[in-house]
């Protein structure tokens, strides 16, 4: 294990080298985050609660038309605000401050990479996230602090149209952002790369294929606690294996590359921030009760909005500056559907 460690370390050192990161959901199990497919704990393990069909249709657009509480049950108690990043993302945020970062393909919707403080044109959020959304019927967009405060009152609706609005995470049935596919045109070639692929089962395509494609001269490396995907289908002579929990490797990496005092200075940092974020989002959510007990009920939906916009600045002047928060890439309607992929997932 130390000698492919030092192997990575030592790729990582070198001139004008570069890494190419593909996660998954693993990365942020430290953060009290389930995944999906560890047996036991993933979360398509624990949705009987919801009476689900199978348990992917939680992320279905289908049946999220027909029945959306579903999902939304479970996007209460993942909506992001309430996690902080893992040392493996830390280790990403890392790579970028020291000129190394290419590329980070993730398919997490929780933005946790962001706000470990990788920059947006670092991050290709290949299912989307929380950061933005859209009426499904008419596609008037929405601040998700907005939605956030529409979801306490029961379904959210449009309240142009009353159709059901949905966070910009990539269901089954639809398109990845065009920035995905843009990107990978120009980051699959690359030479004198490493690619870091960590916390994912590789079950979902077309992300899963993306390890596979990437140029035969870069050397690719899976942290995970299983074997998967194109490392047992396709494996490179050159392949590094690490099958361990992806935090106790990223913190071993961090100390043979001599960064272990930025690491503490980040964790750090970032506890006190969201400190400081939850106080600032509680005072404001007071605030907003206590005025809408004496404002007219039938202006709730108004009002919610203009209370969450109130708490989104209170919130980024406390940032100062901070790159936090997200920008979507538009979707691409004519692009590879991830409901073709969906027999290939393993639950
Ligand atoms: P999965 O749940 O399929 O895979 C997570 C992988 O991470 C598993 O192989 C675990 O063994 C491993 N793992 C968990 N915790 C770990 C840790 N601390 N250290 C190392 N490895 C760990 O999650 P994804 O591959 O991300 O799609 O799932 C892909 C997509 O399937 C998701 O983006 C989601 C889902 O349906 C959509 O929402 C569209
Ligand atoms: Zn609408």
């Amino acid at each position: 294990m130390d000698k492919k460690l030092e192997k990575i370390a030592e790729v990582l050192k070198k001139e004008g080298s570069t890494v190419t990161f593909f996660v998954g959901a693993g990365i942020s199990t430290n953060c009290g985050i389930p995944d999906f497919r560890s047996p036991k704990t993933g979360l398509y393990a624990n949705l009987q609660r919801l009476n689900l069909p199978y348990p992917e249709a939680v992320f279905d657009i289908e049946y999220f038309k027909k029945s959306p509480k579903a999902f939304y049950t479970l996007a209460d108690e993942l909506f992001p605000g309430k996690f902080l990043p893992s040392i493996f993302h830390y280790f990403i945020k890392l790579c970028q401050d020291k000129g190394k970062l290419r590329r980070c393909y993730s398919q997490n919707i929780d933005t946790l990479e962001r706000i470990a403080g990788v920059e947006d044109d670092k991050i290709v959020e290949a299912h989307g996230s929380f950061a933005n959304s859209h009426c499904i019927t008419c596609k008037a967009e929405m601040e998700t602090k907005v939605l956030r405060k529409l979801m306490k009152t029961g379904i959210p609706k449009c309240p142009v149209c009353k159709g059901y609005v949905k966070p910009d995470i990539v269901f089954f049935g639809e398109g990845l952002p065009s920035k995905f596919f843009d990107l990978w045109d120009e980051d699959c070639d690359t030479e004198k790369n490493l690619a870091i692929v960590a916390g994912t089962s590789l079950a979902v395509f077309p992300f899963a294929n993306l390890p596979h494609e990437i140029n035969k001269n870069c050397k690719r490396v899976l942290i995970n606690r299983e074997k998967c995907g194109t490392f047992l289908d396709s494996p490179r002579k050159t392949d590094i294996i690490l099958l361990e929990d992806c935090d106790k490797i990223a913190e071993k990496l961090v100390d043979l590359l001599g960064w272990k005092t930025e690491l503490d200075a980040l964790i750090a940092k970032g506890k006190k921030k969201m400190e400081t974020e939850k106080k600032l989002v509680e005072e404001s959510e007071s605030e907003s009760e206590s005025e809408e007990e004496e404002a007219d009920k039938h202006k709730g939906v108004e009002k919610a909005e203009k209370l969450s916009k109130e708490v989104a600045a209170k919130v980024a002047k406390a940032e100062e500056g901070s790159k936090e928060g997200s920008t979507r890439g538009k979707e691409d309607k004519d692009v590879v559907d991830l409901a073709s992929d969906l027999e290939k997932t393993k639950i």
